[in-house]
């Protein structure tokens, strides 16, 4: 286990306290035992020149290959990322080699490995987390990106029959993938700066386990860009949802793969002529629930997936010791390890031959003045286009890729309140059914964006009494400003004909 150094900044960070946490594993988690084999193989890695006839390992002389050249934007441009897109940027060369000194050798890269990653790999992501959130006691794994943490963490906490908290809104993708292992969905209501601490206050404290079964005891929430309303949850309800979850004993999974694309930061030139790249980044990041973690109970899960490139297939695990050891030992029974040759980029691209660390975050930071300028872009011509309608709106987001578009459709002439007393607590409006039409509608002019309802998670009904139904809320698309400017002009000016059009219907 890679172990990060307590913070030395961190006064507000109380001493960590020594919990015992096993009463959130699920029984698989319980029954699971180590692979036996890895254990072996562990223990044969710890002591040099050990001969290791034990594991059924192809031997190195036979991998046909020995060298693996990247050719990458060289970092020493003052915009990397324009340069880059403009071809008029210098080059850089890393490269792996089997039987020569690099970062990290193919020799191990493209062995079998252990769960948690390479160490090399593990030690430069300790490193660049504790730079950022300063987390004490926490330790790092790596993953296949966070759909692969997320599903692991989901086996880890989750038995049949338990409930776990979600915003309403939320990436589907994932909260799917745990409906068949028995876990249900509570969702928490949001507002434009994302979920609303005292609705989760009111689940928790309110839920009957009489009637509602074991009180949820897992928190799954995405804190910057939500998937898919765009919001970012700003420090205060931060540090409010995490004094909660301390309160009813709830473990936060903090799916943040979009945390590094801030936008409208304040970087101090001065901070990064002094101190680089890192910690002026650092400095205006937003506070994640990992750098308020003093008892362990947060999981934090990144991604390089939206800062580098998805097919990466490579992500991190930031978690109490007691947590990474366990879906260290899922990992080694199930996936094996993260991938041999993107440990081996990351290894050079962060190394002394590479960008290093400050060089990546100068990438990084380049890149959220590419996206913002995207953001910009995709807003200005939302208000020309679609918000001069009068027929939709949107907040501009502070972070990552998506804008949630509200539809007006109270002003449809086929608007209806369809309240009936026959389902208590059931849609009040044909809210849902319109946004099916005008999402058809859309397609047809050759424009897809997300309808609301792919990510709306319906709640028990009846149970909350102040909760409208979610088909009440499903007004809403999401779309993405990632694309190309002529996307962004395109797929608006068809949005806005087919609202007009729609509208008129
Ligand atoms: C909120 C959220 N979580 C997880 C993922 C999956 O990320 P990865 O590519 O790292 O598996 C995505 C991808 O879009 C996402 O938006």
């Amino acid at each position: 286990m890679v172990c990060i150094q307590p913070p030395h900044d961190r006064s507000d960070v109380p001493k960590k306290r020594q919990t015992d946490l096993s009463r959130h594993l699920s029984a698989e988690a319980r029954v699971r035992l180590p692979n036996p084999i890895k254990t072996i193989w562990k223990v044969a890695q710890v002591k040099p020149g050990t001969i290791n006839m034990g594991n059924g390992d192809p031997h190195h002389t036979l991998y046909p290959v020995c060298e693996m050249n990247f050719v990458v934007p060289s970092i020493d441009e003052a915009d990397p990322v324009q340069a880059w897109r403009a071809g008029t940027g210098e080059q850089q060369i890393i490269a792996s080699y089997k039987d020569e000194p690099c970062a990290l050798s193919l020799r191990t890269a493209l062995a079998y490995g252990a769960g948690a990653g390479l160490k090399h790999v593990r030690d430069a992501l300790a490193d660049l987390n504790n730079r950022i959130h300063a987390p004490p006691n926490h330790t790092v794994s790596l993953s296949l990106g966070n759909a692969d943490a997320l599903t692991k963490c989901f086996r880890l906490f989750g038995d049949p029959g338990d409930s776990f908290l979600c915003e309403e809104f939320t990436f589907s993708a994932m909260t799917n993938a745990a409906l068949p292992l028995g876990i249900n969905w509570v969702p928490i209501r949001m507002d434009k700066d994302g979920l609303i601490p005292s609705d989760m206050e009111r689940a928790l404290s309110s839920w009957d386990e009489l009637s509602q079964g074991k009180r949820p005891h897992v928190l799954y929430t995405i804190p910057c860009s939500q998937n898919p309303t765009g919001s970012t949850l700003p420090e205060e309800r931060r540090r409010r949802i995490y004094e909660i979850a301390r309160e009813f004993d709830v473990i936060i999974l903090e799916d943040d793969p979009y945390f590094f694309l801030q936008y409208d930061l304040d970087i101090e030139t001065t901070t990064v002529e002094s101190y680089g790249f890192t910690r002026a980044m650092a400095s205006v990041l937003p506070r994640s629930f990992l750098s308020m973690d003093y008892d362990g109970r947060v999981v934090r899960l990144d991604s390089f997936s939206k800062i580098l490139a998805p097919g990466m297939r490579l992500g991190w695990v930031t978690c109490n010791d007691f947590f990474s050891e366990k879906l260290d030992m899922l990992t080694d029974s199930s996936s094996q390890h993260p991938h041999g040759l993107g440990q081996a980029f990351i290894s050079e691209l962060l190394g002394s031959h590479g960008w290093g660390i400050d060089g990546f975050m100068k990438w990084v930071s380049s890149l959220c003045n590419e996206y913002e300028r995207r953001r910009n872009l995709f807003m200005d011509v939302f208000r020309r286009e679609v918000q001069v309608t009068g027929l939709a709106s949107a907040e501009t987001p502070k972070s990552g890729m998506f804008v949630w578009i509200k539809v007006d459709l109270e002003r449809h002439a086929r608007y209806r309140k369809v309240e009936s007393p026959e389902y208590p607590g059931g849609p009040v409006s044909n809210t849902a059914e319109l946004m099916n039409e005008l999402f058809r509608k859309l397609l047809d002019c050759g424009l897809v964006m997300m309808p609301a309802s792919t990510f709306a998670m319906p709640g028990r009904i009846g149970k909350c009494p102040t909760d409208g139904h979610i088909n009440d809320r499903v007004n809403y698309f999401r779309a993405t400003f990632v694309g190309t400017d002529e996307v962004i002009e395109n797929g608006l000016g068809i949005f806005s004909r087919g609202l007009e059009e729609f509208f008129s219907l």
